[in-house]
């Protein structure tokens, strides 16, 4: 009778243990985000003009397609003059017969991208910062911030 309590309450106590293990793994993870996030100012600066600007057609995990194609990885993709001209005016480039906006385009009738001439190289680069980054922490599980 005693060995059976005994050997019931061990199980108990290895179950909660295991529990605590991965609600402390998920806490380290959102530390881990929330230390990112807070300390580097290019991190940050790139994430509210993503919000603003980009994140209503491109998902900002950077891993999924929205009503936009996924933009992780983009950068060992496109050189950096194509990549700041696009976002600046991507139709533009399609109208002037850009060899890969044209590609682009005639792989799926995508809606048209919003442009942004305003954006400065110093937006741009924030920006391009912040989606490798989050693409990288997207890959390691880190979960997107609400
Ligand atoms: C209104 C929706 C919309 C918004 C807002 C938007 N995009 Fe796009 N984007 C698209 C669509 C649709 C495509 C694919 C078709 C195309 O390129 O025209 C695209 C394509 C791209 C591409 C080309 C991907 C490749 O394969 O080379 C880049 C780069 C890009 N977007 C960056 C951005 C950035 C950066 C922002 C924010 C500053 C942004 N987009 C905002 C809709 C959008």
């Amino acid at each position: 009778m005693n060995k059976l309590f005994f050997i019931v309450a061990l199980a108990f106590f290895l179950s909660s243990n295991t529990e605590k293990k991965l609600s402390d793994n998920k806490i380290y993870l959102q530390e881990n985000y929330i230390k990112i996030d807070k300390t580097d100012p290019l991190y940050t600066k790139g994430r509210n003009i993503f919000k603003r600007d980009c994140a209503a057609c491109h998902y900002i995990g950077m891993d999924l397609l929205g009503t936009a194609p996924p933009l992780g990885g983009i950068t060992k993709l496109r050189k950096k003059d194509w990549l700041y001209k696009y976002t600046r005016n991507s139709y533009q480039m399609y109208e002037q017969g850009d060899k890969i906006a044209k590609e682009i385009r005639s792989k799926k009738s995508w809606g048209l991208m919003t442009s942004f001439p305003n954006l400065t190289d110093s937006d741009l680069d924030a920006i391009y910062y912040f989606v490798e980054k989050r693409y990288e922490m997207t890959k390691k599980g880190i979960p997107v911030e609400k």
